[in-house]
């Protein structure tokens, strides 16, 4: 069993220090917790798809403490992709760029490019920056779950999906729940123009703003192995269902405006879009917990993050026809 801990300076310390000797460390970030490891260390990060019984060419984001450490795993960076580190890092935005030679195949999944990400938790910030003075130069993290399955968002999530497989050595840091809810905004920067991959916190709008452009939509027409191109992805046991009525016992999430059907279970009533994305992989869990068998959600609109939630649902339900 790994040990979990509260953050003390000295525990972040501790936590730094096990990275670099190979253990993996569950750390906060504002969005969802990651499952950490030295990102140069290839046992470590075998580690981490063993643990998550993740495939080995599902390639993993590189967590930075600054764009200082862009140029060490990257090359050919265009000046957009820097424009958008200025804005919005630290923060939830991940990029995709063309990998520098530090960036080996075990952890890029064989693909030439490389995803990275400063994140703006102070945890994860104390912990990136004590690694680097361990001479660490970047910590390789998933979202801390069985591959598959829905992101942690809490310290109890992640004890409850991966304790059984991490060992006594490994080290959780629990700092409460997830400030954002659901996973970074993921940006291919390897083209001439940006494209995102995974929608987020990080809005199309904010990316348009920032660049003065406008981007083209996703397709889903990618060679590139990201969360959602995957129909697998965010499921939870439950049944998920975005339109039609629950019946006595099934579960239910909806904008707090919206009451809840004679007989459901209310799961979540979040007061916006933003309240939405914080609670909805919570929520989830909460009706698996309880051992509902189906879920009815009513999606909240595509303003902001709402577009990431619904982009999230779409995969959930989907998952629940193909069951
Ligand atoms: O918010 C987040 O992004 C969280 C926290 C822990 O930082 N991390 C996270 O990691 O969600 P993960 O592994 O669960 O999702 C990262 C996604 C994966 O779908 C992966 O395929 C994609 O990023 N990815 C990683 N490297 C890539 C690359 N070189 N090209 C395209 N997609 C990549
Ligand atoms: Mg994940």
């Amino acid at each position: 069993m790994p040990k979990i801990y509260k953050c003390t300076g000295s525990v972040i310390r501790k936590s730094a220090s096990a990275l670099k000797t190979g253990c993996l460390v569950v750390f906060p970030t504002e969005t969802v917790y990651g499952l950490g490891a030295d990102a140069t260390n290839k046992h470590a990060v075998a580690r981490i798809y063993e643990v998550k019984k993740r495939p080995y060419s599902h390639p993993l984001i590189v967590h930075i403490s600054s764009s200082s450490f862009l140029e060490i795993w990257a090359r050919k960076i265009p000046d957009y992709a820097l424009k958008l580190a200025t804005d919005f890092w630290p923060g939830p935005m991940t990029l995709i760029l063309q990998r520098s030679s530090l960036a080996k195949d075990f952890v890029t999944g064989g693909q030439n490019s490389i995803a990275l990400r400063v994140p703006s938790h102070h945890i994860a910030q104390k912990l990136l920056n004590d690694f680097n003075e361990f001479e660490g130069l970047g910590i390789a993290a998933p979202s801390a779950n069985m591959f598959g399955k829905v992101s942690p968002t809490n310290a109890t999530h992640v004890l409850n999906d991966l304790s059984h497989n991490l060992n006594s050595q490994d080290i959780i840091l629990n700092s409460g729940s997830s400030q954002v809810g659901i996973e970074s905004t993921i940006i291919d920067c390897t083209k001439f123009l940006p494209y995102v991959l995974r929608p987020g916190f990080i809005t199309k709008e904010m990316i348009e703003s920032s660049l003065s452009i406008k981007l083209k939509d996703f397709t889903g027409n990618t060679k590139v192995r990201t969360s959602g191109v995957f129909p697998s992805h965010y499921a939870p046991i439950a049944r998920v269902f975005l339109s039609g009525m629950p019946k006595k016992g099934d579960g239910f999430i909806a904008l707090k405006s919206i009451k809840t059907p004679l007989g459901a279970y209310r799961l979540a009533s979040p007061k916006n879009e933003i309240e939405f994305a914080k609670v909805l992989y919570k929520s989830l869990r909460l009706g698996d917990d309880k051992k509902l068998p189906n879920i009815y959600i009513v999606p909240p609109s595509n303003n902001g993050i709402g577009r990431a939630v619904n982009d999230r649902l779409s995969k959930i339900a989907n998952i629940a026809k193909v069951i």
